[in-house]
C-alpha cells in the first residue's frame, strides 16, 4: 500500500516536472547572437520579409552611427526632411511622449532583463508600482525566467529591439529583423505579442516609423530631456547626487505646473547601479504624491499587446506620501553584489515542488491518521 502510493507520487512529481519542461528555459542557441544585428539572410527573417509590405517606405539614407551601434553623430548628419528625432528634435504626431493621466509618472525601464532586474521587481512590489519594461531581445533569451516574473507580477512588456543598435543606421530589412526576433523571443517565453516599442537612443525618423507601423507597433518615448534620469551615467562615474539633484528640479518644475498630463520617465534596469538609483528616484515621486502608471495605465489601453493578454489590471498606483517615503525602501549602495542569475524555470519549479510536497504531506498525514 505504502509502496504503491510512493510509486504513484513519483509519477505525479515526474509529470509535474514534464509540464514545467514546456514552459521552461528556451534554447538561446535557436535565436540570433545577442548584441548584434540579426542576419537578414536567415530563413526565418526571409519568411518575415515576405509577410511585411515595405512598398512606400520613405527612401531616407542610412545615418552613420558615431560608434558601433551607438546614436548617430549629428555633426555628420545631412538633414533629410524625415522628422529625425535625434538631430532635428522632431516628434511625429504618432510618437507618444506624454502619459495620458494627470499628476502621473509613467514608469518605464529600458535595456533589461538583467541579473539586477529581480531586485527592482522586489522593490516595485513593495510599493505596488507597475512598470513597462522595454526589453532587449538578446537579453530576453538569456533571462526568460525574469521576463516571466515581470508578467506574473503585473508589469507590462514592450520592445527595445534585438541588439540596441540605432535604427536609423540600419536597412529596412535589418529593422524588420530587429523587431521580429524580439517579438518572437517574448512570444516564445510569455505568449504575448508586443505592441509598444521604444527606439534605442530615441533614434527614429519617418523611414523607421513607417516600418514599425507596418509591423503593428506604437512608439513610446520619454517626455523630453528633463525626464531622462540619465541613470546610466552613474555607470560611467557621474555621482548619484548630481543625477538626483537634476531630477528633483525637473519634478518640482512639473509639480509647479498644471499637471494636466503625466510624464514618461526614462530609467534602466541594466546594472546594479541603475537598479539602486531607481530606488532613490521613485521615492522623490512618492514624496510629491504622484500617481505611478505603466504604458497601459497612461494610455488607458486595456489591450496593451497585439495578441495575448496578461493580468495588468492594476496599472496605476497612488501612494500616501507620509507612510511610504521612508522605511520601506531597500538599502542602496551595495553595488558589488549581484543577484545570482537564475537558471532554468525556477519559479515554476518551486511552485510545482510546493504543490507536490503539499500533496505528499496530505497523503502522509492520511496514512498516519
Ligand atoms: C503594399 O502597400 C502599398 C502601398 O500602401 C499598396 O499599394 C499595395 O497594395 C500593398 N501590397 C499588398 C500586397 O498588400
Ligand atoms: C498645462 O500646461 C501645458 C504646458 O505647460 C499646456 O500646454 C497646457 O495647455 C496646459 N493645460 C491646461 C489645462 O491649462
Ligand atoms: C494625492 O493625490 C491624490 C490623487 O491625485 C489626491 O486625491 C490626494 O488628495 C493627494 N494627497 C495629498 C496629500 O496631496
Ligand atoms: C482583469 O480585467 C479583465 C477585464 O477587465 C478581467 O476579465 C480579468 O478577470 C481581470 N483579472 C483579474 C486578475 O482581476
Ligand atoms: C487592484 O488594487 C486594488 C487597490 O489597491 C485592490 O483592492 C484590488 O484587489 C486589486 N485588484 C487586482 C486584480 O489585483
Amino acid at each position: 500500500m505504502v509502496k504503491l502510493l510512493i510509486t504513484s507520487l513519483t509519477a505525479l512529481v515526474l509529470s509535474l516536472a514534464a509540464v514545467n519542461a514546456q514552459t521552461g528555459p528556451i534554447n538561446a542557441a535557436s535565436y540570433p547572437p545577442a548584441n548584434q544585428v540579426p542576419d537578414i539572410n536567415s530563413p526565418q527573417v526571409q519568411a518575415w520579409l515576405k509577410e511585411v509590405n515595405l512598398t512606400g517606405v520613405p527612401p531616407t539614407h542610412l545615418n552613420v552611427p558615431d560608434v558601433k551601434g551607438g546614436a548617430p553623430d549629428c555633426a555628420k548628419i545631412t538633414p533629410q526632411n524625415d522628422c529625425y528625432s535625434v538631430c532635428d528634435e522632431c516628434k511625429a504626431n504618432d510618437d507618444i511622449i506624454t502619459c495620458g493621466l494627470p499628476n502621473s509618472w509613467g514608469v518605464t525601464f529600458d535595456d533589461g532583463p538583467s541579473p539586477d532586474t529581480p531586485r527592482l521587481l522586489d522593490y516595485l512590489k513593495t510599493h505596488n508600482i507597475k512598470a513597462s519594461f522595454f526589453v532587449v531581445g538578446g537579453n530576453v533569451v538569456q533571462y526568460p525566467d525574469i521576463l516571466r516574473r515581470e508578467v506574473q507580477e503585473g508589469h507590462h512588456l514592450a520592445s527595445h529591439t534585438w541588439s540596441h543598435y540605432a535604427l536609423t543606421s540600419l536597412t529596412n530589412e535589418q529593422i524588420v529583423a530587429e523587431i521580429k526576433w524580439t517579438e518572437k523571443a517574448v512570444f516564445d517565453v510569455t505568449g504575448l505579442k508586443l505592441k509598444y516599442m521604444r527606439p534605442p537612443y530615441g533614434d527614429i525618423n519617418n523611414r523607421v516609423r513607417f516600418i514599425l507601423k507596418q509591423l503593428g507597433y506604437i512608439v513610446v518615448d520619454w517626455t523630453g530631456d528633463e525626464f531622462d534620469t540619465n541613470d546610466w551615467q552613474a555607470d560611467n562615474g557621474v555621482p548619484a547626487a548630481t543625477l538626483l539633484a537634476a531630477f528633483t528640479k525637473s519634478l518640482d518644475t512639473y509639480i509647479a505646473g498644471n499637471k494636466s498630463t503625466g510624464f514618461y520617465c526614462l530609467e534602466h534596469d541594466r546594472s546594479p547601479v541603475t537598479v539602486n538609483l531607481a530606488q532613490q528616484f521613485i521615492p522623490l515621486g512618492i514624496a510629491r504624491n504622484l500617481t505611478f502608471a505603466n504604458v497601459p495605465g497612461c494610455q488607458h489601453d486595456a489591450q496593451p499587446y497585439q495578441s495575448g493578454s496578461a493580468h495588468n489590471n492594476n496599472t496605476t498606483t497612488t501612494l500616501a506620501p507620509t507612510s511610504t517615503v521612508s522605511g520601506t525602501s531597500r538599502p542602496t549602495g551595495s553595488t558589488s553584489t549581484r543577484t545570482p542569475v537564475p537558471t532554468g524555470s525556477s519559479a515554476n519549479l518551486v511552485e510545482s515542488m510546493n504543490i507536490a510536497s503539499a500533496f505528499v504531506a496530505t497523503v502522509v498525514g492520511f496514512l498516519f491518521m
